[in-house]
């Protein structure tokens, strides 16, 4: 594979990067430069702490979970190592598919070595001999650099029977996701990798318990596990310093849309959504903003006068919205929110396992209500059936998917005022009422 990052990392090479420090300025298919970057210091300080001590400083740095849902990960791994029965596994989540989604991706390609050094940690952790690298199948360069990177940590005794001489046993075995965004959510990837359907399973039990061929797993996101690099290195109460309270550490980014200089972003927590705008360069010429996608197809419009959102788990919330994996999209006044929330609806439609009601016929409610909307149907019709199927796919569905596929459309409807009375871009109502029937 050719070496070098595919997507932008503006600010690569800025002195103030943790997590992206190493992008662009090593050979990601070296494991000689990984070395010399720092490499594997993090590993040699994981194996004299033992398993309890990784535990306690990736407890004591706040760390939590980056895919999105922001569980403590010192809480996951100890609830995991607790268990009696064995064996234990680890899973890497890297079937990174939300859409807007390609920090994970930035690491693989950019810093592969960074992965496997912080999978053998994690497994040392939880007490797991074999962990499970589940990549997304639409990454054939990230996947290269993998298996290359596994293949080299093997040679060199860094994975194995006896990883760095320590008597601790460890290999990672990587697998491939085939295309179906479900297959991100943690409990779907264990059926993928048991050779079964990639359906989601209910929690709990929690995988923690109960997860891969029915043993204690933890499953962690491809950020989630690097950032365990710079919580050994400088100390969990140390790492705990960077950010707010509430949510410690560096974070990326994934900047795009209507801005100048899209791409990826590292900042440590509390910077402003109006701070990595303004980073970005801001809309092009001559154009203003319309609203910001905050946390991708399953996140929050926000309106440009809320722009003082801090990008905080628990800033994100209190204003109503969701930091969730980090996507940042960017609209100006040219985007057609119609064809957007459509497009929208039309994803999880289409992605939706169909395995529980709501959310199998839900979705397909959903979409067809919103291209009735865009022919010209009347929103007083519309718009209460929307909310009723979104409440229903919110309440009754069994996993993320199904309940957080109307989230962005409700925010388009109540914070950005589409479909509303005032809305200057709204059909004139139809004479008489709906333009269309309402599906029975
Ligand atoms: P969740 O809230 O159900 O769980 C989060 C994590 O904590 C899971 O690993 C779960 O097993 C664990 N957990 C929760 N309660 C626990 C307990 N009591 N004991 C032990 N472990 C516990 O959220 P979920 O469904 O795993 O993730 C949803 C998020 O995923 C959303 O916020 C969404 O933004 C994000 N997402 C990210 C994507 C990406 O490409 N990065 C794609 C799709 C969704
Ligand atoms: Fe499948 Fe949707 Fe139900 Fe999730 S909510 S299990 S994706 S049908």
């Amino acid at each position: 594979p050719e070496p070098g990052p595919a997507a932008a990392v503006p600010d690569a090479g800025s002195p103030d990067h943790v997590l992206l420090r190493r992008i662009g300025r090593v050979d990601p298919l070296s494991l000689d430069d990984y070395r010399s970057a720092g490499g594997y210091a993090a590993l040699r300080e994981a194996l004299r702490l033992g398993p309890a001590g990784v535990i306690r400083e990736v407890t004591d740095s706040g760390l939590v979970g980056r895919g999105g849902a922001a569980f403590p990960t010192g809480r996951k791994w100890n609830a995991t190592a607790q268990q009696p029965d064995a064996p234990h596994y680890l899973v890497c989540n890297a079937d990174e598919s939300e859409p807007g989604t390609f920090k994970d991706r930035v690491i693989m390609e950019g810093d592969p070595f960074s992965l496997v050094e912080a999978m053998t940690i994690a497994g040392y952790a939880i007490g797991a001999r074999t962990g499970y690298l589940y990549i997304r199948g639409e990454y054939p360069r990230a996947l290269l650099h993998l298996e290359n990177a596994v293949s080299l940590a093997r040679e060199r005794g860094l994975l194995g029977p006896d990883v760095m001489g320590s008597g601790f046993s460890f290999d990672i075995e990587i697998r491939r996701g085939a295309g179906a965004y479900i297959c991100g959510e943690e409990t779907a990837i264990f059926g993928s990798i048991e050779g079964q359907r990639g359906e989601p399973r209910t929690k709990p039990p929690f995988p923690v318990e109960k997860g891969l061929f029915g043993k204690p797993t933890a499953v962690n996101n491809v950020e989630t596990l690097v950032n365990v690099l710079p919580v050994l290195l400088m100390g969990g109460p140390a790492y705990a310093a960077v950010g707010t309270a509430g949510s410690t550490g560096p974070k990326l980014f994934c900047l795009s849309g209507a801005v100048r200089r899209p791409g990826l972003y590292e900042l440590p927590f509390g910077a402003t959504l109006g701070d990595l705008v303004e980073a970005a360069g801001g809309p092009h010429e001559g154009r203003s903003l319309r609203a910001v996608l905050l946390g991708g197809a399953a996140g929050t419009f926000v309106r440009p006068d809320e722009l003082d959102i801090p990008l905080t788990f628990e800033g994100a919330r209190a204003a109503g919205a969701s930091l969730g994996s980090g996507v940042v999209l960017v609209l100006d006044d040219t985007a057609d929110l119609p064809a957007i929330l459509a497009r929208v609806a039309a994803f999880f439609r289409d992605e939706s396992c169909g395995q529980c009601v709501p959310c199998r016929v839900g979705t397909v409610r959903q979409e067809e209500s919103l291209l009735r909307l865009r022919s010209g149907a009347s929103p007083a019709a519309e718009v209460p059936l929307l909310r009723e199927v979104g409440r229903a796919m919110r309440d009754a569905s069994i996993c993320g998917l199904g309940q957080t596929a109307w989230n962005a459309v409700e925010s388009a409807i109540d914070r950005l005022g589409l479909y509303s009375a005032d809305d200057p871009a709204a059909p004139d109502p139809a004479p008489g009422g709906t333009a269309t029937p309402a599906p029975g």
